[in-house]
Parts: structure tokens; C-alpha cells; sequence
């Protein structure tokens, strides 16, 4: 987790830049916050505990001087969120600062070798030990590039971190391993951070570093080496996004923003068709499809196995990421694996990518442009949702989703879904603008503290995302359940104090999903209903309901029904007085498994 940054600048002072970078990448960590410039004084620091905008009150970071910098904004993994445990860190001297993402394993063996030779050390952190490395070699004569080289061949696990010296004072060298790190041309001005919304108002002309790559950037330009130390010539790519699609635009949190941008994300995404029909003419014969993933990246593919298997009749199965390893063994050589990330750098599914690689083709649905996954995977399938900041995945979900479909009409060749799918965003305007009533619903359930959400089929993985956006936003226990197996268990659970979201479109489930609305109704649950403007029997069970346009198929049904329970957590959240872009012990870009 955690976010890096730097800059070099021609004429400014970096620290107001890299204060404006970091405050970028907020969710990708939000506990620490801390920079390093380098002046004709040294190295100066400030950092501490804390959310950005406390801790720039606080410190003033914007005031430190230099032209050249690095940040980092902190999600705790090895000490406590304290002042002394926020980045940058520094060897004994405070000649060497250090910024990092990452874990570094094998830090406590390296600790207690450092210690053992002198070295002090201040704070709990893995990365602590990056600077001593550094630290140990400079002193036994290499220079800082040679110094840091030998660091990384004594470190364990992923980084990227970035380096500034009082000895090497120009310039800012750094390394990138299984963690995203990126770099950014300017007008005579460099940058780097972990992700493009950091630097996107200075630049759009990234170079993307691989694993084992080092950089070394100074005023005169950036130089990138592979890991035997030959110069790369590396692309320089221009992205898409832009600044204003990184930014709230008007809305009160990015949630609500990236919710209200799905019909914009699901057009976009559509455009990836010819894209997609090209890559489906180069497949071999799959006999099999797995799809694996995390979290909201899972619940896109659990659609995937009902639509591989309704449509194509090819056997799928959905894997977590992180279970990967232990179905191992069981990997059909001759199947499609396909790997679901929208920052197309979880650890866990990383980790299940490398060991899928070995055994099969693999396909991966990213969001991220220079993502890990898009330069590992055999193929990749970009979806189209723009930057999303909002921890809560919303639109990088309905984008996997169109993507899904996208891929399974055109692996069946299937021209009538094709076209259906373009009726999409306007639907979900449509779904949209019920948003009033959303909100006044939530107040009525706000206080509840467990909810069920229940659906059968396609709505079943709609059930299970909309109990996750409940939970991670607004700190009440969602339960999402496949409808029929509420009599197995949980039914003990149903009172008059439990609402149960049901989601009933018109279909081959609706009639048993309804029979799951009487029961528990039967126990005193209130209920609110998702389904059609024309089903007037769910309506008379339901103490609230949102209706959906009748013509929409149930196997489209998971691209529009989602949406209103991404808005229910999100006025739940609001209401509760709960930031839903930034939740407690969550962060948008999960590196460590
Ligand atoms: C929930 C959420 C997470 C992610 C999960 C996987 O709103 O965003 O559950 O879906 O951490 O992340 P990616 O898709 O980046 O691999």
C-alpha cells in the first residue's frame, strides 16, 4: 500500500508539488504523511501521523525548501502509524532519505545485521533498513547508484522506493520491484510516483518502469537501467487520462463522482470491442475458463461463470486470489485463466498470475495502463473507467463487468448481446436518477446494524457487492447470500432489526427469489426490493422498493442493479458521518498478501 513521489523542478520550490502529489494519492494510504527535499542545508524532513491536510496544517510542508523532493503517504504494515514510523527514513546521518512501497521480508535479519554493526535505528518500519544499506556500502566507497544496486541484492520481497543524498545532491535515483512506480516527463522538470493521478497535473508523458529497473533522474533528464546495468531505451507513452478526471468535479467525495461516471465508463469500455474480437481470433481452443481475483474484482468474475457458462457451455470456475495457490495442482493446461484487477497490482492475484503463467494462457482485465498484470499476463483487456480514487471500487466494477460481457460475446460470436450492451448506459442514467429516493431510504435503514442481501444466478454476485460496498463504507455487517440457501442456516438470523436487500429481476430466478422474500418477511424483516417497474407481488412485499425498466434482461441485470446498492452504501455512509472515499483500515491498491 502507501504512495511514493518526487520531483525535480526547474525554478519552484518542490515541497508546495510534492505536497499536491501526495494529497493525489491519498487513497492509496492514509495514516502517515511525510517529504524530503534537498537544500544548501541538507536534507530537510517533515512528517507525522495523521491525515494530509492535519499534518500540512500542522508541520507546514509546503514551506520546506529545495527544488528537489520526495513524499509518501503511509498505510501502515510493519510498526504502528507514529511519527517516528512515517516516511522518509534515513541512514544514521541523515545524508541518505528514502521513500518506499512495498514490504521488505527479510528487513529483521537485515535490522539486526545493521545493528550489530552500529547502525541506529528509529522506527519499527521495514524500510528503515533500505537506508542503512545504502548507508553501509556508500561508506565502504561505492557511489550511490553502485550503493544502492548492492542494497537491492540483500532485499526480500517488493519495493519501490526512490533516494535523495546529500553526497549525490542533484539528483534522485530509485528502483522498482513488484510494487508500480512510474516516471513523468515534464518541461525540463522530472517526476515519479507510484500512480499517474499523482503527477497528472505535470505531466502525460510516463515512462513505465519494469521489475529490476533503476532510474537516476537529475536536471538534465532521466536515465533508466535494467538490473545488469545497461541503459534502457525506454517508451515514453502519453496517457489518456487527464487532470479534471482526477479531480471531484462538484461532487461532495469521488465515490459519488465515479458512480454517477458508470454510463460513461460502460461507453468507453464498449470501445474496446475491436480490440477484444482481435484477441479472441488469436486464443487456442480453451476447454475451460478460471477466472481469479479479489474483493469487488471477485464478484465481477462470479458474473463471468454464469455468463461463460450460460452463453459458451465452457466449464468456469471463480478462484480468489489469494486461495490461488492451493488449487495449484488443479490448473487445466488447456484453460483460459483469467485474472481480474482494476489496479493490476494486488499481491494476491499477482502472486496466482505468476504461478498461472506456468500452466496456462492467461488473459488480465486491468484498469491500470503499465499496470504489473498488463506486462505479465498473455493477454490483456483494458477497461475504460478512467482513474477511480474512491477506495470503494463503483466504476472499475461495471467496467469489468462490460468487459466480461464484451469477451464472452465475442468469444460466442454473439451480435444481438453485442448490441444489447449499448442500451446499457443509458439504462443506468435511468437507474441513476432515482438517486433521491436511494437517499431518503437510507436514512430510514441507516441505523440498522446487520443487512442481508439476497439474489439468486446473476443476482447473486450483485447480493455479495452490494453487502461488500455496505460493509468497507459504512462499518455495518452486510451478509450477501445466494437466496436458496437462506434456509440452511441464516434464516436463524432474520428479525424485525434485519433489513434484506433482495434482488429480484423479472427471470428464471425471480419466482424461488420472491418465495425467499415471503419467508423472510415471515420472520419481520423489512425488505427492499430490487426489481422491475412490473412486478406488482414484489412490490406488495417490499416496505421499499427501486424499480428497474421491465425490458431489461436478467442476464444484463448485474451491469444495473448494482448501481443502486453502490448508492445505498454510499448515502448509508454519508449519513452516518463516515468519509466513503477513505474507509478505516482500507486502501485502494492492496500490495501485500
Ligand atoms: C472493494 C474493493 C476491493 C478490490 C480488491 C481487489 O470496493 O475495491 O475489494 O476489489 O482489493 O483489487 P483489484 O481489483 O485492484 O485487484
Amino acid at each position: 500500500m502507501c504512495g511514493i513521489v518526487g520531483c525535480i523542478l526547474k525554478n519552484d520550490k518542490a515541497a508546495p508539488v510534492l505536497l499536491d502529489c501526495v494529497q493525489r494519492l491519498e487513497y492509496r494510504g492514509y495514516d502517515s504523511v511525510g517529504l524530503a527535499t534537498y537544500s544548501s542545508s541538507g536534507i530537510n524532513i517533515k512528517k507525522d501521523r495523521g491525515k494530509i491536510n492535519e499534518v500540512s496544517q500542522k508541520l507546514h510542508l509546503d514551506e520546506l525548501p529545495g527544488e528537489i523532493g520526495i513524499g509518501h503517504v503511509r498505510w501502515a504494515t510493519h510498526g504502528l502509524p507514529t511519527q517516528e514510523n512515517a516516511h522518509p527514513h534515513t541512514d544514521c546521518e541523515g545524508k541518505i532519505a528514502v521513500v518506499h512501497n512495498g514490504i521488505i521480508e527479510n528487513y529483521k535479519e537485515l535490522k539486526d545485521q545493521l545493528v550489530s554493526e552500529g547502525h541506529h535505528f528509529v522506527s519499527q518500519t521495514d524500510t528503515e533498513v533500505i537506508a542503512h544499506l545504502i548507508e553501509k556500502y556508500h561508506k565502504d566507497g561505492l557511489d550511490l547508484e553502485e550503493a544502492i544496486n548492492k542494497a537491492i541484492t540483500k532485499l526480500h520481497g517488493s519495493y519501490a522506493f526512490a533516494v535523495i543524498s546529500t553526497d549525490e545532491p542533484n539528483r534522485i535515483l530509485g528502483v522498482r520491484k513488484e510494487s508500480p512506480l512510474i516516471l513523468g516527463l515534464g518541461d525540463g522538470e522530472y517526476f515519479l510516483a507510484s500512480d499517474a493521478p499523482a503527477i497528472l497535473q505535470h505531466t502525460r508523458r510516463i515512462i513505465y518502469l519494469a521489475d529490476h529497473e533503476t532510474f537516476i533522474m537529475d536536471e538534465e533528464g532521466i536515465t533508466v537501467k535494467d538490473r545488469d546495468g545497461r541503459v534502457l531505451d525506454k517508451p515514453v507513452e502519453t496517457i489518456r487520462w487527464t487532470p479534471e478526471m482526477a479531480q471531484k468535479g462538484g461532487y461532495p467525495h469521488f465515490m459519488l463522482k465515479e458512480i454517477h461516471e458508470q454510463p460513461e465508463a460502460v461507453r468507453n469500455t464498449l470501445f474496446e470491442v475491436s480490440d477484444i474480437k482481435k484477441i479472441v481470433s488469436q486464443f487456442p481452443e480453451f476447454k475451460r475458463v478460471t477466472f481469479v481475483a479479489c474483493g469487488t474484482s471477485y464478484h465481477a468474475s462470479l458474473v463471468g461463470k454464469y455468463l461463460f457458462e450460460g452463453l459458451l457451455g465452457l466449464p468456469t470456475d471463480v478462484i480468489l486470489a489469494s486461495e490461488f495457490e492451493f488449487s495449484e495442482k488443479a490448473i487445466d493446461p488447456h484453460a483460459l485463466v483469467i485474472f481480474i484487477s482494476q489496479s493490476g497490482e494486488t499481491a494476491d492475484t499477482l502472486k496466482a498470475l505468476r504461478i498461472a503463467n506456468k500452466k496456462a494462457k492467461t488473459l488480465a482485465i486491468v484498469n491500470v495502463l503499465g499496470s504489473t498484470a498488463t506486462r505479465e499476463a498473455d493477454y490483456v483487456i483494458f477497461t475504460r473507467a478512467g482513474p477511480e480514487i474512491g477506495v470503494a471500487a463503483t466504476k472499475t466494477y461495471i467496467s469489468q463487468l462490460t468487459c466480461i460481457y464484451l469477451l464472452a460475446a465475442c468469444m460466442c460470436q454473439d451480435e444481438e448481446l453485442l448490441e444489447e450492451l449499448q442500451k446499457i448506459p443509458d439504462c443506468m442514467k435511468a437507474v441513476l436518477s432515482l438517486e433521491d429516493e436511494i437517499k431518503e431510504m437510507a436514512g430510514k435503514y441507516k441505523d440498522a446494524q446487520d443487512f442481508f442481501f439476497i439474489g439468486r444466478g446473476f443476482s447473486y454476485p450483485t447480493a455479495l457487492e452490494g453487502a461488500l460496498k455496505l460493509k468497507e463504507i459504512t462499518y455495518i455487517h452486510g451478509e450477501g447470500y445466494a437466496a436458496g440457501e437462506l434456509k440452511h442456516g441464516p434464516l436463524a438470523l432474520i428479525d424485525d432489526d434485519v433489513p434484506v436487500v433482495a434482488v429480484v429481476p423479472p427471470g428464471k430466478s425471480h419466482d424461488r427469489t420472491l418465495s425467499n422474500v415471503q419467508e423472510v418477511k415471515a420472520r419481520g424483516a423489512r425488505v427492499i426490493g430490487l426489481g422491475s417497474e412490473d412486478d406488482p407481488v414484489l412490490s406488495s412485499e417490499a416496505s421499499d422498493m427501486v424499480e428497474f425498466p421491465h425490458q431489461i434482461p436478467e442476464l444484463l441485470s448485474p451491469l444495473l442493479y448494482v448501481v443502486p446498492l453502490q448508492l445505498l452504501a454510499y448515502h448509508i455512509s454519508v449519513q452516518r458521518g463516515i468519509d466513503p472515499d477513505k474507509p478505516k483500515n482500507l486502501a485502494k491498491c492492496v500490495t501485500v498478501e
